[in-house]
């Protein structure tokens, strides 16, 4: 009997500033997952495709303006809409992958001076993560990336304001629910240097997870 069939998919979620790599290292596990056999899926948050996600994508861009405090909620709630097929997917076996999630809505949220207890109230009961790997890297080698700069928080000021907000967070993730649960990677190197230690430090949860899924700040 396969011992992995009764088990549920595991949630993985990658954070991290803006041009730190995370989306070229989500895609990477992605395909090693899927190419060692298992089912995989990738989740973008914000998810740009929904109509909440089209009203993020025009603020994002500087094409609308819109309070402080409304785009908070509006990341959120682009974060509900997608909950219950994240929980059908991992109750099925897939293992989730999302590229950023609730731990990006409070730090650049919080970064923007908004206070932590409302940052991170919206997404309370959402499905926790079973591993956040947090994806590290000196800002002057973010900053010389060739997009950085195109969308409204890719400023100095603002990725220093939110590093800061990150240690808060993962404080956080500890204290709540335990240390196993934020992992800090170091983004330096090549890509395929930084999936291999992505890799490593996945490693069993790959294969299932058994226990139910738990529910963020609860
Ligand atoms: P992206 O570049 O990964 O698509 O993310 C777009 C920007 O939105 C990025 O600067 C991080 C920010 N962000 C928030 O401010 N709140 C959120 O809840 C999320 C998911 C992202
Ligand atoms: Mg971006």
């Amino acid at each position: 009997s396969d011992p992995s069939s009764s088990r549920r998919g595991a949630f993985i979620v990658f954070e991290g500033l803006d041009r730190c790599g995370k989306s070229t290292q989500v895609s990477k596990l992605v395909e090693r997952l899927e190419r060692e056999g298992r089912k995989a899926r990738l989740q973008k948050f914000p998810d740009r495709t929904t109509a909440i996600g089209k009203m993020i994508d025009a603020y994002l861009q500087s094409k609308a303006e819109m309070d402080d405090h409304a785009i908070h909620l509006l990341f959120s709630a682009n974060r509900w809409e997608c909950a219950a097929a994240i929980k059908k997917d991992l109750e099925s076996g897939i293992t989730v992958i999302a590229d950023r999630y609730a731990f990006s809505g409070i730090a650049f949220s919080a970064a923007k001076g908004l206070p932590f207890d409302f940052c991170l109230q919206p997404d309370t009961s959402l499905p926790l993560p079973d591993l956040t790997l947090y994806l590290t890297l000196p800002q002057e080698v973010a900053s010389q990336r060739s997009q950085f700069g195109e969308e409204r928080y890719e400023t100095i000021s603002m990725q220093q304001a939110t590093r800061e907000q990150f240690a808060l967070v993962a404080q956080q993730v500890t204290s709540r629910h335990g240390e196993s649960k934020w992992t800090q990677v170091d983004a330096s190197g090549t890509i395929e240097q930084v999936a291999d230690r992505i890799w490593g430090l996945v490693g069993e949860i790959a294969d299932g997870i058994e226990g139910d899924i738990g529910r963020l700040w609860v």
